[in-house]
């Protein structure tokens, strides 16, 4: 049997080692081979593939990335996309198909799955760590990691100079990243896209931090938002990829706290840093594990189905479940890390 393979969305950290995971399975204990599709749902939109065998898949454990490259094209736009991936799928004699991606790809995979007859199993991904049905997913450990180590290295500069210092993490929706690499980096404040913040309230923890001779580390979440009545220069529009441009609150805050207490203040925008380079062990674990387990599902027959962590089980869930509802943080959890802040 012949199972294609596609990433899509944002690259992370861990997309190679579930792609090993499949096809050392695969091959290994049921005989099957496999077909890589290119840049997402643009492989077998357009019948882009790339050689997929245990040689293709020698030495990627730890490599970022993804060695099949990814986009974001979603064929439910465009026109004819459904007959074109089902004749390019026939074309190549594929039987299965295992997608690899976040709520847009997963989404696709789902519809394709149930309403079109493509016989699909997903595998979540996304360093945001905001898919509902899953406890984690792979690259979220990596991201966190990068942005902790960037915070420590942040502190000295903040206390030799003592200034401010705001970090702008990642997470448009959900502030995972943000909460759990402000709580390992022993940050100040921590903002989250859940709850919108007070600046004056910020500025106030900012002072009390310097009145008792430290200086402090704001963490912030780009999609993280001032209530109403302060403004926040936010660029949402799309770029010429059709993209959302997320951009400037750590900027638009780290000045908005000069101008209110008279301290000086810097950003530090760590972007596509927290994407890049070798998945943590921990990312390589889950991944390889997905991988394992998607081809599993495929050689059952299981499909619209979607592996998922919980506790230190893999599961399966249908994959609509994970694009139903983002996982955002829980205001209790917020408010548990609150007794740092200031
Ligand atoms: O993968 C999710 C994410 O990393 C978000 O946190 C971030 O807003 C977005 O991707 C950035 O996407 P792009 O690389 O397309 O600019």
């Amino acid at each position: 049997m012949r199972v294609g393979v596609l990433t899509g969305g944002g690259d992370c950290p861990g997309l190679n080692a579930v792609i090993r995971g499949i096809v050392r399975k695969g091959v290994q204990e049921y005989g099957y081979d496999f077909v890589g599709f290119r840049d997402g749902w643009r492989g077998p939109l357009e019948g882009d593939t790339i050689r997929l065998d245990i040689p293709a898949v020698r030495g990627i454990l730890p490599r970022g990335g993804t060695i099949l490259g990814s986009s974001r094209t979603n064929p439910l736009k465009v026109q004819d996309g459904i007959r074109r991936i089902k004749e390019n799928l026939a074309k190549q004699e594929i039987r299965a198909l295992v997608a690899i991606g976040g709520e847009d790809t997963l989404g696709v995979a789902a519809r394709l799955s149930g309403e079109y007859g493509v016989p699909c199993v997903g595998v979540p991904k996304t360093i945001d760590n905001d898919l509902s049905a899953t406890d984690y997913t792979f690259g979220f450990d990596t991201a966190v990691n990068i942005a902790t180590e960037a915070i420590d290295r942040l502190h000295t500069t903040a206390e030799s100079h003592m200034r401010v210092l705001v970090v702008e993490v990642m997470g448009r929706h959900a502030g995972w990243i943000a909460l759990h690499s402000g709580l390992a980096g022993g940050a100040n404040v921590i903002l989250i896209p859940e709850q919108r913040f007070d600046v004056d309230q910020v500025c106030d923890w900012v002072t009390s931090r310097f009145r008792a001779s430290y200086a402090p580390i704001v963490v912030v979440a780009e999609g993280a938002m001032p209530k109403d009545g302060d403004m926040v220069l936010k660029d949402q529009s799309l770029d010429s990829f059709g993209h959302v441009r997320l951009s400037g609150v750590g900027e638009w805050l780290a000045k908005e706290i000069e101008k209110r207490t008279g301290k000086e203040a810097r950003t530090t925008v760590l972007g596509h840093v927290q994407r890049g380079g070798t998945p943590s062990a921990f990312d390589r674990w889950l991944a390889t594990r997905f991988g394992l387990h998607a081809i599993d599902a495929v050689h059952e027959g299981d499909f619209g189905t979607m592996v998922a962590l919980r506790g230190t089980d893999i599961v399966r869930v249908p994959i609509a479940e994970a694009t139903a509802r983002l996982k955002t943080v829980d205001p209790k959890l917020y408010e548990e890390v609150g007794v740092f802040f200031g």
